[in-house]
């Protein structure tokens, strides 16, 4: 497969993985079939991923508001996450991959809580793409705990109200290590953002696709990457700015 030019490749691509349940029942199987056959997709992207040198990948694995689902498909999704660090975290490992996850894990079983801790800790010192699993995040969430924290620097004295700036919010929010993605893809048709990564996707280029996440592949990765170089990302600024052609 051909890889494009370095700088055409988005350094954080952010995924809302949709459609697996659509997918199960389209081959009049349970909704948990989709999730599992949802698992073989996310190897391949995380495979592309490294192959063509990006440096983040956000996968959206279990949202604040999954909990809604029926009791039985919420087990299923648990065990199916609990399986998966079982059986891929040496392999991530192997290939030098920083698994990283983000969200309130603290309402997952201490077992399953144990397990992102020593995936995170096993993978901690490597230097190449980073996955970054959201498993039980919000984006609002995610903001409101970078507020608390702050609150709690006013508190103490530690921070003036007038001083707080978009940096401060920003650095306490799960992702402030890492860069803002560039790309955000949803697969299973649906347009909208779900409660993902809200602050953070505030420049963020959009790709929605019909595509099914059990049939997305490395193919629809790379068209998804090629819509996003063509894209002009102005930042606020105009076009005749960013091509050198307006001396203000
Ligand atoms: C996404 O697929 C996976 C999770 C939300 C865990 P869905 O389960 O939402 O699939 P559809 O949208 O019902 O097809
Ligand atoms: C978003 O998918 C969350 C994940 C993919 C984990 P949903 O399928 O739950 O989204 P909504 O509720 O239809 O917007
Ligand atoms: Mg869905």
């Amino acid at each position: 497969m051909n890889t494009p030019p370095k700088e055409n490749i988005p350094k954080h691509i952010a995924i809302i993985m949709d459609g697996n349940g659509r997918w199960a029942k389209r081959r009049l199987q349970p909704r948990f079939m989709g999730h599992r056959a949802g698992v073989k997709t996310v190897a391949d992207i995380v495979k592309r991923c490294a192959e063509l040198g990006v440096e983040v990948l956000s996968l959206f694995a279990f949202s604040s508001e999954n909990w809604r689902r029926p009791g039985k498909e919420v087990s299923l999704l648990m065990e199916l996450f609990s399986h998966a660090l079982d059986n891929q975290v040496k392999k991530l490992h192997d290939n030098n991959i920083r698994l990283c996850i983000i969200g309130d894990i603290d309402k997952f079983t201490p077992t399953l809580q144990q397990k992102i801790a020593q995936a995170q800790e096993l993978t901690r010192n490597n230097t190449g793409l980073i996955v970054n699993i959201a498993a039980n995040y919000g984006g609002r969430w995610d903001i409101t705990q970078s507020v608390r924290q702050i609150a709690q620097k006013v508190a103490t004295g530690e921070l003036k109200p007038e001083d707080i700036n978009e940096e401060d919010i920003s650095a306490l929010l799960t992702t402030s290590a890492l860069p803002e993605p560039d790309l955000f893809i949803r697969t299973g048709g649906e347009q909208r953002v779900s409660n993902f990564l809200l602050w953070q996707m505030a420049y963020t280029e959009f790709f929605f696709t019909d595509v099914l996440w059990p049939e997305f592949d490395s193919k629809q990765l790379d068209a998804a990457i090629s819509s996003f170089s063509k894209r002009e990302r102005r930042f606020g600024r105009t076009s005749e700015q960013l091509q050198g052609q307006s001396d203000a």
